[in-house]
Parts: C-alpha cells; sequence; structure tokens
C-alpha cells in the first residue's frame, strides 16, 4: 500500500493532542547528552540497589521491562521501576542531568498495555522517554501516541512523553522513514542487533557486533591452487554498515536521534569501543549500556576527542564568515568541512556544559590553542 496525502492529518493536526487534556505535543526534541543508555532490570535487588549511586555518573539510566526480564518477574520489574523513579526523584538534587526512560514489553505481549498504563499514570512525569520495542510500521506508533495522550490527560501530565523505537525486524526496517514520520512523540530509534538478526534469518548468534566469518579476502597471485589456498589477507567487514546508515538517514530527515544499541559480548571492551565508534562515526548520537564497564566506553567514544575539537575549532576560527576556502595544514577546508566542524563543536559544548570532566579537557585546549595562536 502506498502513502495517501489524502487521508493523512494535517500538518498543523500533528501538533494538537491526541486527547482533551493531554498536553501540547513537541516541535522538536530538544538536543540533550543521551551518549549512554544503560539498561538495569528492576526487579533484580541487586541492580536496582545501585541505581542510585549512578545517578548523575550516566546520560540515561533505563528501567528495562521486556527481553532479559524473566516472564515471572514482570510484574516485580514494573513496579519496581516505579519505585526506583519515586526514590531517585527524591534525592538531593533529584536525577539531575540523568534521564529516566523505559522499555516497555512489546505491544503483542500481554504486558504492554499494563506496562503503559502503570508507568504514565504513577511515575509519568518522572520518565522522559519510552522505549516501544519490536515496531514494525507508523501504525504500532499511532497506537502508543493515542494511548499515551489518554493516559497523559489522566494522570494529568504538562509535559508530553516522547517516544523511542527499536529498530530489529525485518519490516521495521522497511518502514523505518514512516516510523520516525510517525508522531512529534518521537524522539530517536536504536538498532536491536539480535532480534533483527534473528527476523531476518541471518546466521549469527550473539547480540551485536561483527562476526569473523564476514569478510573480503585478498585476490590470489594468479589462478593456481597453491596461490588460491596460500595465505591472503582478509579484512572483517561491518555487519551494521547498511543498517545504521539507513536509520541515520531516517532519523536525521525527521529530526530525530539515531542509536546503535546492545554489544553483548562484556568482556571484549576493545571490539564493544569499535562497535560503538563505528556508529558514532556513522552519526549515532549514544549506544546502550549492558553493563556498567560499558558506560565509560560510550561516554568516551560518543564525545567528541580532544584532537577532533582543537581542529574544529581552529577551521571555525580560520573561516572567518564561513564562505570560501583557507588551507591549513596542508589540506583544504571550505564552506563544507566548516558545517563538519559546527557539528563537533556544538556537540562538544552541549555535552560540556552536563559533563564537568569533559568540559576540563576541553578547556584545556582552548587554553593551550590561545597560546599556540
Ligand atoms: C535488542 O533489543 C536487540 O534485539 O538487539
Ligand atoms: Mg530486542
Amino acid at each position: 500500500m502506498t502513502a495517501n496525502f489524502a487521508r493523512m492529518r494535517s500538518a498543523k493536526d500533528f501538533f494538537r493532542p491526541l486527547a482533551v487534556g493531554a498536553p501540547t505535543p513537541l516541535t522538536e526534541i530538544p538536543a540533550r547528552p543521551t551518549r549512554a543508555i544503560h539498561f538495569f532490570d528492576p526487579s533484580n535487588p541487586k541492580m536496582a540497589a545501585k541505581i542510585p549511586g549512578m545517578v548523575g555518573r550516566v546520560d540515561v539510566l533505563l528501567g528495562n521491562l521486556e527481553d532479559a526480564v524473566k516472564a515471572d518477574h514482570k510484574l516485580a520489574a514494573r513496579e519496581g521501576l516505579v519505585r526506583i523513579a519515586r526514590d531517585t526523584a527524591a534525592l538531593g538534587g533529584g536525577r539531575g542531568p540523568t534521564q529516566l526512560w523505559t522499555r516497555v514489553n512489546s505491544l503483542d505481549s500481554p504486558w504492554g498495555l499494563d506496562d503503559l498504563t502503570t508507568l504514565v499514570t504513577e511515575i509519568g512525569d518522572q520518565l522522559d522517554v519510552i522505549m516501544v520495542p519490536k515496531v514494525e510500521g507508523a501504525e504500532d506508533i499511532h497506537y502508543v501516541d493515542r494511548l499515551l495522550a489518554q493516559l497523559e490527560a489522566k494522570a494529568g501530565l504538562t509535559r508530553p512523553l516522547m517516544v523511542h523505537a527499536i529498530l530489529e525486524t525485518a519490516r521495521g526496517m522497511v518502514n523505518v522513514e514512516e516510523i520516525c514520520a510517525a508522531s512529534p512523540r518521537m524522539q530517536g530509534l536504536s538498532l536491536g542487533p539480535a532480534d533483527l538478526a534473528a527476523d531476518r534469518r541471518m546466521k549469527t548468534t550473539r547480540v551485536g557486533g561483527g562476526h569473523p566469518g564476514y569478510l573480503v579476502r585478498e585476490d590470489p597471485t594468479d589462478g593456481s591452487g597453491e596461490a588460491i589456498h596460500a595465505a591472503r589477507a582478509s579484512y572483517q567487514q561491518d555487519l551494521w554498515h547498511y543498517t545504521i546508515s539507513r536509520m541515520v538517514d531516517a532519523c536525521v530527515s525527521n529530526g530525530i536521534y539515531p542509536y546503535y544499541g546492545p554489544f553483548g559480548d562484556i568482556a571484549d571492551v576493545v571490539a564493544c569501543e569499535d562497535q560503538f565508534r563505528n556508529a558514532f562515526l556513522l552519526g549515532c548520537v549514544g549506544t546502550w549500556s549492558l553493563h556498567p564497564t560499558q558506560i565509560a566506553i560510550a561516554h568516551r567514544v560518543f564525545s567528541p576527542s580532544v584532537q577532533d575539537v582543537t581542529h574544529a575549532r581552529r577551521v571555525v576560527a580560520a573561516m572567518g564568515d564561513g564562505t570560501g576556502a583557507v588551507m591549513l595544514d596542508g589540506k583544504m577546508e571550505d564552506d563544507a568541512s566548516l558545517k563538519q566542524c559546527l557539528v563537533m563543536v556544538g556537540l562538544a559544548e552541549e555535552l560540556a556544559a552536563v559533563d564537568p570532566e569533559l568540559k576540563k579537557q576541553y578547556d584545556a585546549i582552548a587554553d593551550q590553542g590561545e597560546v599556540a595562536r
């Protein structure tokens, strides 16, 4: 079925609440640091006990109710999240710059409806973003959009909740642009490599990251059997390049944010960093963290490096009014490279505003830069 513009809501209707008494929809998604979205199981007492101590140390804390939470813990997880939201709100200074998100159960599960109903009516004023898994098309977002408006009205919320969809089915991939455009609540998309691999029937058995079998090999020196079987350089390729690139375009063209998702090999901090960096370079603004060790990796990778910020600031200073071309260290810089540098400088400023350690590093180079110039 192709899009039928005659039947679509008008652009103006998009910014009217979908229920009487619900808050006015957002016209823009706020740019807040979301480098690491740290997943925790609110039904796990050991994990839950650590959460108050993590406030202020991670950009996003996400109470996970979906996969990785056992079926007979679903209710405890939902109730645990309500408790944690209230307890952390009561800390001196509340949660500060740390946002609270949740991942609810999928819309086809027996728990999804009650997750939304309970969380929005009990702690809707504490939540920033609701992550919806296994989103297949705009119809899933429309359902959540209307339901949230009803629940917001019932709870008397004054701020609309945002929605984040996980891209983890082939149909979701095919509909990615429509999903991003389906509601003004849409905040972003994450890649769900494990479910997506299963749905696509990719022949992998891991949670995110690459695969040693997915590679390209150097040509043989000639067509002889000896040359074919001789040692030849081979390079592992990125299984997720197409998917992440497509997700980035869909998000950016709709004014929302793209994220990598889970990296399951907690011990392999090196490959985790590589996967996160690939996503950062392709345009993602953050990733999930499944273990506290991944928070530091994500914060490091999704913050522009000191060298990049130094260079970007030099280009901005050298480009004056932003038009024309200049040579810096033998390289041509022009209006377009300036725009890339402005992305870096803008991101560095946003992050420095909430991360005092990072601010110190960026400020140190600003001072050195003054001396060098
Ligand atoms: C995440 O939910 C995934 O399926 O990878
Ligand atoms: Mg999944």
